[in-house]
């Protein structure tokens, strides 16, 4: 038996060995002639106007989720009807797919002409964040443009790419360009408040297809500009990784009792001294474990000394580093699991001593740490039994997706940005703070990456979710032309070939 076994596996090695030189040697083929009718990413001054005017539009219907049940159905229903109007070719073409996924969201399929490359993915959320017209320099659902931005809720998360997957489409389509290898589009319509009804039906849905893919594209980083004051070059992270969650309710009963007599201690003191605890005991710092020490190691040689040696040596500097990054709050984010109260309960009356007090803290996990690891250390800080834990609600962090040589995926992402934005020269791995739709995909593939064509500033950031969010034209339209590359990197890309003595 185990004789024969082996016979088998050996003639299936020289049959795979075969079909390999035989398909990279047909892949020789088709790369040379997909390069010669590589379609240029230029586009007239009127699809140029047409394409800012499209993002206005969309960025006038205010697709708001105002909570985890709470949608404005009427303007996700507008958005459906609008993309129809605005791509007319993408839903006119025969080989792609459209269908409604939760009423409110879409799912393209759109079928390439060789069904023997993996398909991948490119997602985008329609639905954006509540803006009170307070504080804006225009208001945040008028599309204005002004000094070439294009101002208003969703330019940067996430209508930019929401229209930038579309319009790329739609511009090759109209060139008749025909992909090879197929890909979906997702767009979610709940993304801000969990991704329920949209991308988790959606996952759902491609797993009953049995569908696998070769990798994801959704947003969650940027090109980082100004982020590093002695770095003059932006660089792009690719997060390969995002944050884990949890919701914890601590709630304290007591008896209750009368202000005029009361006893030493009430439910609000002991709750408000273990949230104080938690506050001045933040969860230990994690710098070195994760992909934040490999970017910064490529950054090193981009920077002035004595940054520079400092970077190249962590093995000396780990803790003045680690050290230097908890004291911004943003970069704190990024080496530890941080610890916010963001709500506190108690109490009706001015003369009553409350039985019970709660108070909600969101923790987000480091992809270092997990769920479980995270209640073993917020329980050790409490130390109090009288502080009951509940979880409301909880996800281990993402896996981290491959970033090496070989992953596809990644190296095909870097190309494509090393192309359309050639000042930047590096481009490393991070993690995304935040929570993206992506994660309802991991038992579609490992390889999840995280990034949006756009640079982004210090500002920047905090206008997302904050204040005058904005686009630059000229950034937009370079989205566009980044997607409308990406797709046909997607069909010619070689990554680095792999060696036959490794096979
Ligand atoms: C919901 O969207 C519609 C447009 O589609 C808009 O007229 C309406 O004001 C929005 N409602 C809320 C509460 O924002
Ligand atoms: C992944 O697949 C498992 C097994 O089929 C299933 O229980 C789980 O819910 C799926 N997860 C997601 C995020 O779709």
């Amino acid at each position: 038996m185990a004789g024969s076994l082996a016979c088998v596996r050996a003639l299936a090695t020289v049959l795979l060995l075969g079909l390999a030189t035989v398909s990279r040697s047909m892949n020789l083929q088709g790369k040379e002639s997909q390069e010669a009718s590589r379609i240029p990413s230029q586009f007239s001054s009127q699809e140029r106007v047409a394409m800012k005017e499209a993002l206005k539009d969309a960025i006038k219907i205010p697709t708001v989720s105002f909570g985890p049940e709470e949608f404005n159905t009427t303007a996700l229903a507008e958005f459906g009807e609008f993309i129809q109007k605005a791509f007319p070719t993408v839903f006119k073409t025969s080989f792609i797919q459209h269908e409604a996924v939760g009423s409110y969201s879409h799912l393209f399929t759109v079928r390439g002409s060789d069904p023997s490359l993996q398909p991948y993915l490119l997602m985008a959320h329609i639905d954006v964040v509540p803006a009170p017209q307070e504080g804006w320099e225009v208001p945040p659902f008028s599309g204005l443009e002004r000094d070439g931005f294009i101002y208003g809720r969703g330019t940067l998360d996430n209508k930019n790419s929401v229209m930038a997957i579309l319009q790329a489409l739609e511009l090759l389509l109209v060139r008749n360009y025909v992909p090879r290898r197929s890909f979906y589009i997702a767009l979610g319509h709940d993304e801000e408040v969990s991704g329920k009804y949209g991308a988790q039906k959606i996952s759902a849905l491609l797993q009953s297809r049995g569908v696998q893919l070769a990798f994801l594209v959704d947003e969650g980083s940027f090109i980082l500009d100004g982020f590093i004051p002695s770095l003059k070059n932006p660089f792009a992270i690719i997060a390969v990784s995002e944050k884990g969650s949890i919701n914890l309710n601590l709630q304290v009963n007591m008896a209750p009792g009368h202000s005029s007599a009361p006893p030493e201690e009430t439910s609000i003191g002991i709750l408000a001294a273990a949230v104080s605890r938690l506050e001045q005991s933040p969860l230990p710092n994690m710098f070195g474990d994760g992909p934040l020490k490999t970017t910064l190691q490529l950054l090193a040689n981009e920077l002035p000394f004595p940054t520079n040696i400092v970077l190249n040596n962590l093995w000396l500097f780990r803790p003045l580093v680690s050290r230097l990054l908890e004291r911004n709050y943003i970069t704190n984010a990024f080496v530890r699991t941080t610890t916010a109260a963001t709500m506190f309960n108690a109490g009706i009356k001015a003369n009553v001593i409350p039985p019970m007090a709660q108070a909600t803290i969101n923790f987000r996990i480091h992809p270092a740490q997990t769920v479980q690891e995270v209640l073993e250390l917020v329980k050790k800080i409490l130390a109090d039994d009288r502080v009951q834990m509940h979880v409301t609600g909880a996800f281990d962090p993402l896996p981290i997706s491959p970033s090496d040589e070989q992953a596809f995926g990644y190296q095909l992402l870097r190309h494509t940005i090393q192309s359309i934005f050639p000042e930047v020269n590096i481009v490393g791995p991070g993690i995304c703070i935040g929570n993206t739709d992506s994660r309802h995909y991991t038992n579609l593939t490992s390889n999840i990456y995280r990034f949006n064509p756009v640079y982004l500033n210090p500002q920047d950031f905090s206008s997302i979710h904050g204040l005058n969010e904005k686009i630059s034209v000229q950034a937009y339209h370079t989205q566009v032309k980044f997607m409308f590359e990406l797709i046909q990197d997607a069909d010619t890309y070689q990554g680095p070939v792999p060696h036959l003595h490794e096979l």
